[in-house]
């Protein structure tokens, strides 16, 4: 009884609420107590709650349905710069009829899901951006997450390192399970913490059509060294926690009994397009041994990737080192590297290079961007505290290599693999950089948002080099409601346009040009507010699409009109992802001719991660980020010129 006071306390419930009585909450002594009727499922299992989502433990707002006239609205302005005036027009008459047409039926429908669902998004997201996306997680779905570069110079500092790391894990964990991981506030709203429970233990399965995913709770971990794969037992069997020297010890056992790579590592499967590895996965469960072993992946706490060095020491600067973790973070430098070192359908993949490269990659579809930097710099601070681990095994359990049964057919699937995932590592142009010139802190200075101006940077960067709008998709968490996940902040607007054509204008004064920078940075702010309330276009639109085909009705031309494809061709796909210490995160292109941009926003500087594809010709990745530094550049002097001339 006692946990499940913590429980509610722990996540504020003070007050009598009679919305909580219609969530299935009970009152029980105090007036101010309040239990759930399945809070012992919580308790039991960590993931049964955020797993269904069944639940509205912190009692948050639902998800709104926008009103249709407010959504359309602001949708014509978001198409308006990327169609000409006949474009224009013929939206505007689609969009009015649509309206007063079958966009009233499809509302009234969305509304009425929405009284149903907790959250009428949350399934059809998970399912729609992720689960039934059947491009290769790989580059296209799972980020990596680049942490601090570190100075191995031998095995045992490695091997100290990934202890540490796990020990790290271990304790975030039981922060996680004993609720006191304290509860996010964006201002006054507390937000949805329901994702930090899907971080371990997580797994997505393939399957033909559509993915699922697997949540357990075990005291275990899979180390991947060399492509074999290991069962490793964080436990002994006395029930005790290992230390930091036993763990490196059982790791020092599992590099021993992997000294030779095998070409037959199966982890490379999980980096096939998603149908082609369910197909490999149906076949190979049908053999015992190999369901065996599945199932001990999948029910792991996480995976531990023991890489091979790739000289990064030997590269010539910070730059070369970024991209090159980079690489290894988001598909392992290809199948000649680390590719096949990595099972990609885990939620959490901590690496560990054997000279220095750190960081993890991580499956997207149970989680967004932020709780994983959130643990990211957990783990960096926990290593750097270099805490004595308290518990200390009197019987440490062998580490277990898993088998697995192969013939030709599995051999050629494997030997596929590995040619798509070359394919798919050579095609992913990098380029990251820490821009040092100033961050959040002189941005703050001219009284403007550091992710609008950055935003906006972007945009500006994006039509200097293309002379053309750029659609472009930032994350915005609407964690404020039960099961939020984000919204899109469409950030390509009539305003930044504006901007960047007035910045790049000889003709323009100072004063114009930091006029146009305001009205573009406060518009983009104006966006970010509404989608954070859940209140963008984009959502919104997706339900009501859905609505249709849910219900056999014929999908609106809306979807098939210039405006939606125009608008919707996201060519700057970004996110910030924002973490204390001088890591980042990266991932691909959301389109082909497309770039991604993430970053991590600090005080003096900002870490960028850009990337575009190879094999288009429109897009070039270093010219990207040298017109993005360019236009940080420029917004910078011309705010400085004009904050000297007013001295
Ligand atoms: N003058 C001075 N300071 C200002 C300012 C102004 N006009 N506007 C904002 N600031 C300050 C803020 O108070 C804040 O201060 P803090 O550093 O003390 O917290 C800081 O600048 C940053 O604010 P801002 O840049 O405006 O926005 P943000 O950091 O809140 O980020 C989003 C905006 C949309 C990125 C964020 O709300 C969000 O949703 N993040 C999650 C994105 C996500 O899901 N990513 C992962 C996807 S996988």
């Amino acid at each position: 009884m006692s946990n499940y006071l913590y429980v509610v306390k722990k996540l504020n419930f003070s007050k009598f609420d009679s919305k909580m009585l219609r969530a299935g909450y009970k009152v029980c002594g105090p007036k101010s107590l309040f239990l759930k009727p399945y809070a012992s499922s919580f308790e039991l299992s960590a993931h049964y709650v955020s797993a269904n989502t069944a639940a509205n433990v912190q009692n948050l707002p639902r998800l709104p349905v926008p009103k249709l006239s407010d959504t359309l609205d602001k949708y014509l302005k978001t198409v308006r710069p990327h169609l000409n005036d006949t474009e224009f027009s013929q939206t505007t008459k689609l969009v009015k009829s649509f309206e007063s047409g079958e966009g009233k039926q499809l509302q009234s429908l969305l509304e009425s899901r929405a009284e149903k669902h907790l959250n009428w998004l949350e399934e059809w997201w998970l399912n729609t951006a992720y689960l039934e996306y059947r491009d290769p997680v790989v580059v296209y779905s799972s980020p990596g997450l680049v942490f601090p570069f570190r100075k191995f110079n031998n095995q045992n500092d490695q091997l100290q390192y990934a202890a540490k790391t796990l020990l790290a894990v271990l304790e975030y964990k039981a922060l996680i399970d004993g609720n006191k991981i304290p509860v996010e506030m964006m201002g006054k709203n507390p937000l949805d913490m329901s994702q930090y429970r899907k971080i371990f233990g997580t797994c997505r399965i393939p399957g033909e059509k559509r993915d699922k995913l697997s949540y357990n709770d075990s005291k275990y971990v899979t180390v991947i060294h060399n492509n074999h794969i290991f069962h490793l037992d964080l436990w002994g069997e006395d029930g005790v926690r290992l230390n930091e020297d036993q763990i490196k010890d059982q790791l020092k056992k599992v590099m021993k009994l992997s000294e030779t790579a095998t070409d037959k590592g199966i982890g490379i499967l999980t980096s096939e397009n998603r149908d082609t590895w369910a197909k490999a996965y149906n076949i190979l469960i049908k053999d015992n041994l190999n369901r065996e072993s599945l199932a001990d992946i999948e029910k792991s706490l996480a995976v531990l990737c023991l890489d091979a060095p790739v000289d990064l020491w030997k590269c010539p600067d910070k730059n070369a080192r970024q991209n090159l973790a980079a690489a290894q973070t988001i598909h392992g430098g290809g199948s000649n590297s680390n590719g096949c070192n990595r099972w990609f359908d885990k939620t959490v993949q901590f690496i560990v290079g054997a000279d220095g490269i750190t960081g993890l990659t991580y499956e997207h579809s149970p989680a967004e961007g932020q709780p994983i930097a959130v643990l990211t710099d957990y783990i960096i601070q926990y290593i750097e505290q270099d805490k004595k681990s308290p518990t200390q095994s009197a019987r440490p359990k062998e580490p277990v290599l898993l088998k697995f049964a192969m013939n030709n057919e599995v051999s050629e699937m494997i030997n596929n693999a590995k040619t798509n995932l070359n394919r798919l590592a050579d095609n992913l142009e990098l380029n990251c950089f820490t821009y040092d010139k100033y961050g959040k802190n002189f941005i703050k200075t001219q009284k403007m948002s550091p992710d609008s101006y950055l935003q906006m940077a972007m945009q500006y960067a994006f039509y200097r080099l293309h002379q053309t709008p750029g659609a472009h998709y930032e994350s915005a968490a609407t964690r404020m409601y039960v099961g939020g996940r984000t919204e899109t902040i469409r950030s390509c607007s009539i305003e930044s346009i504006e901007f960047a054509k007035t910045m790049l204008n000889a003709q323009s004064s100072p004063k114009e040009k930091i006029q146009a920078m305001k009205n573009a940075i406060n518009a983009h702010k104006n966006y970010t507010v509404q989608a954070l309330q859940g209140y963008g276009v984009d959502r919104h639109l997706l339900g009501l699409k859905l609505t249709a085909l849910e219900n056999g009705i014929e999908v609106p031309k809306l979807y098939s009109d210039a405006g939606y494809i125009k608008s919707a061709h996201m060519r700057i796909s970004t996110s910030q992802v924002a973490c204390k210490c001088d890591g980042f995160m990266c991932y691909g292109p959301l389109v082909a001719n497309g770039y991604a941009t993430c970053y991590n926003p600090r005080d003096n500087d900002v870490n960028f991660a850009t990337s575009s594809f190879a094999s288009n010709t429109e897009t070039d990745c270093s010219k990207y980020r040298t017109a993005l530094e360019q236009s940080l550049q420029d917004m910078h002097d011309v705010l400085l010129q004009n904050t000297q001339s007013k001295l």
